[in-house]
């Protein structure tokens, strides 16, 4: 409603006749309140069987919240264990950020947390347990998440293609007795038997000839990377890790996808029919099927230009200045590795001790949380580290609170990221400007790698 000046008036009298209350509803009114449970046998999917596999969720498939609006979220835990939150590439506020033991303390079985924020950012993210993550992420507890741009980029379909691999026993049930498994967290992490897009099984996805779609990408594995390989149709990147590239960029290889990765896609579906267009995993020795767009008809309109760029989000730029800080972080251990002894809690172990502790990695000498953050900085401040992965495994480095530019070749030039795919002995320096204070996470997000010692932090005072 638009307030002419008279009717503005009005309000006014009404408001000073009523009070307070007006007031407080008016407000109240502009917050979203959104109530999410965390449950066992919710979102479920049908196994090779037929039988429904056994998992924990959210009680619903996607969120979607819009950019600038605040909001209220109520997290109810029903599950037999405690729990928490994390908005993955969200700017929250820390105290929001759901990290046990660091930010907020476990929402213990039967009780609430109350998750306040106001998403900064528009684009392509996902919620997910940060507790227990290496079985709970298993398990299926993530959600993901989208933030609406202010206004709707234009496409005639917006997907999400949430991926997934799961480990199923010989009774198609999720397979839980190995979860710990101390060689598998020593090696490339939890790997699994099955690939789901959206807990489904090679879903196909109507589609329209000539139609342009937007394909929302998620890798929420515990560690697989996936190389996704989309149709060979026409394909751009538009944003990585919820942020926009400067310039949509054509995509004709297979796309590499860490754990945790985003990346936003625009297809342009062929005017000219053709039935059915694959997009598979092709890491793997035989290529699999993740899902399919089925081509039904044809659409009324055609694109003919290229797509736009999406509007940036208000990130703080990194420049290319001196940093405040300047760091090495040097990654090491696993299977095949070099590690001899690492400090864990406060004591230098010897290898064996460490995996007593189940622990084989370390970052700059030191396995898994240090009392201490690895970095101490001034809000504002620009800091560049440069990461050493001396381990013969890849690894996705993920930051909390903020997004990062790095200097890989693999990716499109310019790009942010909030989590970083790097290859076992493969360097990269990232830069970014510490603008939100608190104590922020840094860690793989090759999940068993995090539980087994990849896991530090930083400090925004
Ligand atoms: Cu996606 Cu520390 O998390
Ligand atoms: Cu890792």
């Amino acid at each position: 409603m638009k307030l002419s000046r008279r009717n503005f008036l009005t309000l006014s009298a009404a408001s000073l006749l009523a009070g307070p209350p007006l007031l407080r509803h008016a407000l109240a009114d502009e917050t979203k309140t959104i109530k999410l449970v965390l449950g066992k046998e919710q979102r479920q999917w049908f196994g090779p069987s037929g039988e429904p596999v056994k998992l924990w969720g959210f009680d619903r498939d996607v969120l979607r919240l819009r950019q600038g609006e605040p909001v209220e979220i109520e997290v109810e835990n029903r599950l037999p264990q405690p729990s928490s939150v994390h908005w993955h590439g969200l700017r929250v506020e820390n105290a929001m950020d759901g990290v046990t033991g660091l930010t907020q303390v476990p929402i213990e079985p039967g009780e609430r947390f109350l998750y306040r924020f106001t998403p900064q950012d528009a684009g392509t993210f996902w919620a997910h347990s940060h507790h227990r993550t290496y079985e709970q992420l298993a398990r299926g507890l993530y959600l993901p998440l989208i933030v609406e741009e202010r206004t709707a980029y234009p496409v005639d379909q917006d997907m999400v293609l949430a991926l997934d691999d799961w480990r199923l026993g010989n009774n198609g049930q999720l397979h839980t007795e190995s979860f710990g498994d101390m060689h598998e967290w020593a090696h490339g992490g939890r790997t699994g038997n099955l690939l789901t897009t959206n807990r489904q099984l090679k879903p196909a996805f109507e589609v329209r000839a000539g139609e342009r779609m937007r394909l929302r990408l998620l890798n929420t594995a515990n560690a697989r990377i996936m190389l996704v390989k989309l149709p060979s149709i026409p394909t751009w990147i538009i944003a990585k890790d919820g942020q926009p590239l400067a310039e949509p960029q054509p995509l004709s290889e297979p796309l590499v996808l860490a754990p945790a990765e985003r990346y936003d896609l625009v297809v342009d579906i062929p005017a000219q029919n053709a039935d059915r267009y694959t997009i598979r995993d092709v890491g793997l020795d035989e290529p699999v099927e993740l899902a399919s767009l089925q081509v039904t008809g044809k659409a009324e309109k055609r694109w003919f230009s290229p797509p736009k760029a999406l509007a940036a989000n208000p990130l703080p730029e990194p420049g290319s200045g001196e940093p405040d800080h300047r760091l090495q972080l040097d990654m090491t251990g696993g299977a095949m590795g070099n590690l001899r002894q690492a400090v864990y809690q406060g004591e230098t172990l010897g290898v064996k001790e460490l995996i007593q502790k189940h622990q084989i990695w370390a970052f700059n000498g030191v396995a898994n949380m240090p009392e201490q953050p690895m970095l101490d900085v001034k809000r504002g401040d620009l800091v560049e580290i440069e990461i050493l992965n001396n381990t013969r495994w890849p690894h996705g480095m993920h930051l909390h609170g903020h997004h990062f530019k790095a200097d890989l070749a693999r990716y499109p030039k310019g790009i942010w990221h909030d989590t970083l795919a790097m290859a076992g002995g493969e360097r990269s320096t990232i830069r970014f400007r510490a603008d939100n204070p608190g104590s922020w996470l840094l860690h793989c997000h090759m999940i068993e790698h995090q539980a087994a010692g990849m896991v530090t932090w930083i400090r925004v005072a």
